[in-house]
């Protein structure tokens, strides 16, 4: 089906949540930012550089690669931050004569088109946008989230306008087999806290599958430290904490957290008292650990009255 050009600039239209040139510092800072096992890092790198080097080569009949790599694991695992470190270590590295794209798409503004029209939205902005960015340069697209664009057919319930969604999950396939046969220079990210949701049609179509683990020892020590770190940019005597064994201790406490949990534990022992919360830099090693304690005990999370830019930058 042909589609009419899009006159909008591709930051304004429906289902797009951010368009950019790679690659870019914001996004090369996620990448370092999200500690994994290195193995897992490397591995990811190579086969999104490969997408780009081997992909147009090969015959589709006999290597079918598609250009999707999913990744997947329990929320706060660093899925979406590492898909977009990873698209600008990608264009770091990969020599093209055009400068790297990057689209990232809201499935929840395509799922949630008026109804019976997700079809149409899906196939507008896969089959027009999508396939307009790539003719102009390498494009690297985050559709994260992606359980509720590709849904698994054979999950879905009578009572929430399934011919739609299922349209809308055939859509998908069928773009991407097109996008896949039309632009070697086109890389698909797609992530997924609930990969059981995800139509297995979409899955067999990925190049690759990673589960995202939760940090081990050392990388809630990574994590915690990381973070500190970045309060002490504001207040720099917080630093001075990490050198007590209640560090060691709350960092070996918070195994079994995901990272952005173990990220707002320093946010929630700045909440320990008003005075910590006037002054954060008078945060202890005890602090923490009570945090860490809380946390476990109650699965809850403590607001801090921290300034909203510090905040801001604790939890990015
Ligand atoms: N392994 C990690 N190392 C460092 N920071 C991490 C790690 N995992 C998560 N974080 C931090 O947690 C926050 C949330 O990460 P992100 O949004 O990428 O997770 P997600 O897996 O996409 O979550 P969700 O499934 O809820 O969408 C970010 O600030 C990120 O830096
Ligand atoms: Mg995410």
């Amino acid at each position: 089906m042909e589609h009419t050009p899009n006159t909008k600039p591709v930051s304004e239209i429906r289902g797009i949540l951010d368009s950019r040139a790679l690659p870019c510092e914001e996004f090369s800072a996620l990448w370092e930012a999200v500690f994994l096992p290195q193995e897992l890092k490397d591995r990811l790198l190579s086969q999104a550089i490969l997408n780009f080097t081997l992909r147009g080569r090969l015959d589709r009949a006999t290597v079918p690669l598609h250009g999707v790599m999913v990744l997947v694991g329990p929320p706060g695992t660093g899925k979406t931050s590492i898909a977009r470190g990873l698209a600008s270590r990608v264009a770091e590295c990969v020599e093209a004569e055009q400068s790297f794209r990057y689209i990232e798409v809201e499935p929840h503004a395509l799922a949630s088109a008026a109804l019976g029209r997700s079809q149409q939205a899906v196939k507008h902005l896969l089959g027009a946008v999508v396939a307009e960015q790539a003719d102009a340069g390498p494009l690297i697209v985050l559709l994260d989230e992606v359980e509720t664009l590709a849904a698994d057919r054979s999950r879905m319930s009578m009572e929430a306008n399934p011919i739609d969604v299922h349209r809308a999950t055939d859509a998908v396939l069928a773009q991407v087999d097109h996008l896949a046969a039309r632009y070697p220079n086109l890389l698909f990210l797609a992530t997924s806290n609930f990969p059981e949701a995800i139509d297995a049609a979409f899955l067999s179509r990925a190049d690759i599958v990673e589960t995202l683990p939760l940090p081990d020892a050392e990388g809630c020590a990574r994590i915690l430290s990381d973070t500190i770190n970045a309060l002490a940019l504001h207040y720099p005597a917080v630093a001075g904490l990490m050198d007590h064994p209640e560090f060691a201790e709350a960092c070996h406490l918070c195994q079994g957290l995901d990272g952005r949990r173990i990220r707002k534990v320093v946010v929630s022992a700045c909440a320990t008292s008003k005075q910590v919360a006037l002054d954060p830099g008078s945060l202890s090693a005890s602090d923490l650990l009570a945090a860490v304690h809380r946390l476990r005990q109650n699965g809850g999370l403590q607001t801090a009255a921290m300034p909203t830019q510090v905040l801001q930058e604790l939890l990015s």
